[in-house]
């Protein structure tokens, strides 16, 4: 029995979709109702799993005929978000679409438009802009305790080996696309939200390492982007796939006041002494798993916003667009060696 205003049908039933799926139920407007999945599903055994009554479709366009559901939350791969969203748009369905958006700025672009032309509303899985240590970052900024930023760094380094269960698509360039794409879109994202100006050019490198488990890959696993904003400040971000360490989501900000690093701050707003750095207690982002678990806050954001007809906040179409231009300039400066790319 559908008791929430908002039903949702889930295209795709892998890591991403399980946890989309308790996220959405936790929220106070929300239920998922659908799930399209390429392999055979028991609606029984998915219903009692996750707390509500689930039908299993097993076709896409069977799932978007279903006049009963308002939302359709994409969680396939990389390659097949492009057409899948279009086609919810097209069916009048309001839209949660994991990263990346697609694996090309065309197909990106035709997402926004199909969206735009259809009165329809996105919400893109950069869900750590609603992670404990971002948001608390982002409030020491917007409080104006380090001041103006005028270099940022946010860095991604994750390796993903053949014991990650995404590895076997990951590895391909046509659902991995790019360090960038796959992974350290993340870190860049968190990049432009505490950077907000507008991005004038990007120069980036890529390489790849030389360990065995990371040969099989078709693409460059390690890219490292300077970002030259129009106001005049910088940025960097490293997106490392293939590195053999613990999980790290690197963060420095350094403004006029003060800088932040990682859990760590210094502001001369708040006098606190220079030469130690001050704590800031945090769920620190520390897993390829996000295992802070913001995609029900994230979620939350966005039936709120439905409620209100308006575009949600921090992770709207139009937010994503922004962070996907300069990754996939980023990836076209990596690709001519370095040459510097504007960003349109
Ligand atoms: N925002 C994040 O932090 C985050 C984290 C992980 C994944 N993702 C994204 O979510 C999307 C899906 O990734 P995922 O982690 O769920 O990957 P996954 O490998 O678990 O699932 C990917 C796709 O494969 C299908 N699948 C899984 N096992 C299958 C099998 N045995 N046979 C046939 N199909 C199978 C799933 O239904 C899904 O459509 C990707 O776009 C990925 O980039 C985002």
């Amino acid at each position: 029995m559908s008791t929430k205003k908002y039903n949702v049908g889930v295209i795709g039933y892998g890591w991403a979709a399980a946890a989309h799926i308790d996220a959405i139920n936790a929220t106070s407007q929300a239920q998922v109702t659908a799930v399209y999945s390429s392999r055979p599903l028991d609606a029984a055994t998915l219903s009692a799993k996750h707390g509500s009554q689930i039908k299993v479709y097993d076709t896409v366009e069977a799932l978007l005929a279903d006049t009963s559901l308002h939302v359709v939350d994409i969680t396939s791969y990389p390659s097949q978000h492009c057409a899948q969203a279009v086609a919810a748009a097209k069916a009048k369905k309001h839209i949660i679409l994991e990263k990346p958006m697609a694996n090309s700025m065309a197909e990106v672009i035709q997402i926004f438009e199909a969206a735009k032309q259809n009165g329809v509303k996105g919400c893109v899985c950069f869900e750590c802009r609603f992670s404990s240590q971002m948001e608390a970052t982002k409030a020491v900024i917007d409080q104006g305790l380090i001041g103006d930023i005028h270099y940022g760094e946010v860095d991604y380094y994750h390796g993903i080996g053949p014991w990650y269960g995404q590895y076997r698509w990951n590895i391909g360039k046509k659902d991995g696309g790019s360090a960038l794409l796959t992974a350290g879109c993340h870190a860049l994202d968190a990049l432009l939200m505490c950077m907000p100006g507008e991005v004038d050019s990007v120069t980036s490198f890529s390489t790849k390492s030389k360990s065995e488990y990371f040969t099989p890959y078709e693409y460059d696993t390690s890219a490292v982007t300077i970002l030259k904003f129009k106001n005049g400040s910088v940025g960097k971000c490293a997106a490392i796939v293939d590195c053999l360490q613990p999980y790290y989501f690197h963060t420095h900000l350094v403004g006029s006041h003060g800088s932040v690093l990682d859990n760590k701050f210094h502001s001369a707003k708040l006098k606190t002494d220079k030469a130690q750095w001050s704590e800031l207690s945090m769920k620190m982002l520390d897993s390829g798993d996000v295992s802070d678990h913001p995609y029900q806050s994230q979620f939350q954001a966005f039936f709120d916003a439905l409620d209100k007809n308006q575009d949600m906040p921090l992770t709207s179409f139009t937010d994503a667009l922004r962070t996907f231009k300069v990754i996939f300039a980023a990836d076209q400066s990596a690709a001519t060696g370095g040459q510097p790319v504007k960003v349109a």
